[in-house]
């Protein structure tokens, strides 16, 4: 019986998680260890109060005594948490790298020590950098991060990398593209186009709107993460992506359509400094050596997201009554 060991669980994608694989899988007991920063959120998780195979630890990656006492008797470890904000990492750095290579390296180290029979590492596609108009990103291509967060995620591939050659350590390493979908953090694209507008504020548009994300729910992304935990080879590196390349200007302009509101609501502004231009994914090996596909359309999943922000706006406004709106005026002023 499986005890595993998932940090990151109160966020956006740890939290989707959770909640799929214990309705999945009787069998499996998930230790869920979060600090509960901005991004972490108990609410998150409100409907698995009371759940016997789910227990919720606060604990901070980067504190070795705290990750040592939740491993006991772990079998297996997900690496969810990060600081996860390109714009964030740009206005500061130090938290990215603290969290997501410090914590990384004292995660492997208890985890080394307890044994685990699996870890494994959930990264993202912007390690690999920004693709021209044409490719993909394989799980061959170097990597080459451009921003302080894709470049402390590259870090913390490294170390696990390492860890795994030098120790035999048996981890596996998940480079997955853009999420969309429920209990996501409203200063991402989606959630904070959704809920600006739902309000009739207006959308900050970077630049001129032609970047290219390659968008995939958040549940296939979850699914893709199981299978690496159950399936995967240590060593190995598997890529998810939802084969869904929106330039993020037509994207906008859907959302928009889909919410009956007008398009003077779009507002151009400065482009994030280093802005990565376009990401899309080849996940063809995951799909042959891992029996996953990405299975939920994006219509489908857009118009199911966006319901369900309609339907939590208290969820939402609990959230903006932080500070995290102010992190867009004070990066690139007002337009
Ligand atoms: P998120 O910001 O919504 O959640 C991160 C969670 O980690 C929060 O609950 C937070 O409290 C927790 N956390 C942060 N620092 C911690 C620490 N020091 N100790 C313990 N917990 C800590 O992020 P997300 O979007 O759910 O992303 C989860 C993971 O998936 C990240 O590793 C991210 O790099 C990766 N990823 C995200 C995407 C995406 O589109 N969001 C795509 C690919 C990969
Ligand atoms: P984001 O959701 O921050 O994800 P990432 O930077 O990790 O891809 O941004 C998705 C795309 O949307 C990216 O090209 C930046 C752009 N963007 C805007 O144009 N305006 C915004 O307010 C935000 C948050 C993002």
């Amino acid at each position: 019986m499986a005890r595993i060991l998932v940090t990151g669980g109160a966020g956006f994608i740890g939290s989707n998680f959770v909640r799929q694989l214990l309705s999945s899988d009787p069998s499996t007991t998930i230790v869920n260890f979060d600090c509960l920063t901005y991004a972490g959120n108990l609410a998150n998780l409100s409907d698995l109060a009371g759940n016997p195979r789910h227990e919720f630890v606060k604990g901070d990656i980067t504190n070795r005594e705290q990750v040592r006492a939740a491993m006991k008797g772990v079998t297996d470890v997900i690496h969810f948490a990060a600081e996860s904000h390109v714009d964030r990492s740009i206005q500061d750095s130090g938290p990215f790298v603290h969290t997501n290579v410090i914590g990384t390296q004292i995660l492997l180290d208890a985890a080394r020590e307890a044994k685990v029979a699996k870890y494994v590492q959930v990264s993202t596609d912007e390690v690999y950098g920004s693709l021209g108009e044409t490719g993909l990103f394989t799980e061959e291509t170097p990597l080459h991060p451009n921003s302080p967060y894709s470049a402390s995620k590259a870090g913390a591939d490294m170390l696990v990398m390492a860890y795994q050659h030098t120790f035999d350590f048996p981890a596996v390493i998940t480079r997955c593209s853009n999420n969309y979908g429920p209990y996501q953090f409203p200063e991402k694209l989606i959630p904070l186009f959704v809920s600006n507008l739902l309000a009739d504020e207006s959308v900050p548009v970077y630049g001129d709107g032609m970047q290219i994300r390659d968008w995939i729910h958040v549940l296939d992304h979850c699914r893709g993460v199981e299978a690496a935990w159950r399936r995967g080879k240590p060593g190995e590196v598997y890529n998810f992506g939802g084969r869904c390349e929106i330039p993020n200007i037509q994207l906008t302009k859907l959302l928009l359509s889909l919410l009956g509101k007008p398009e003077t609501l779009i507002r151009y502004v400065k482009d994030r400094p280093g802005h990565d231009r376009r990401y899309a994914i080849d996940c063809s090996k995951a799909e042959s050596e891992l029996g996953w596909a990405p299975q939920v359309p994006f219509d489908r999943g857009l118009a199911e997201t966006i319901a369900w922000y309609k339907a939590n706006t208290a969820w939402v406004a609990a959230i903006k009554n932080k500070d995290y709106l102010s992190y867009y005026e004070k990066q690139y002023g007002k337009a």
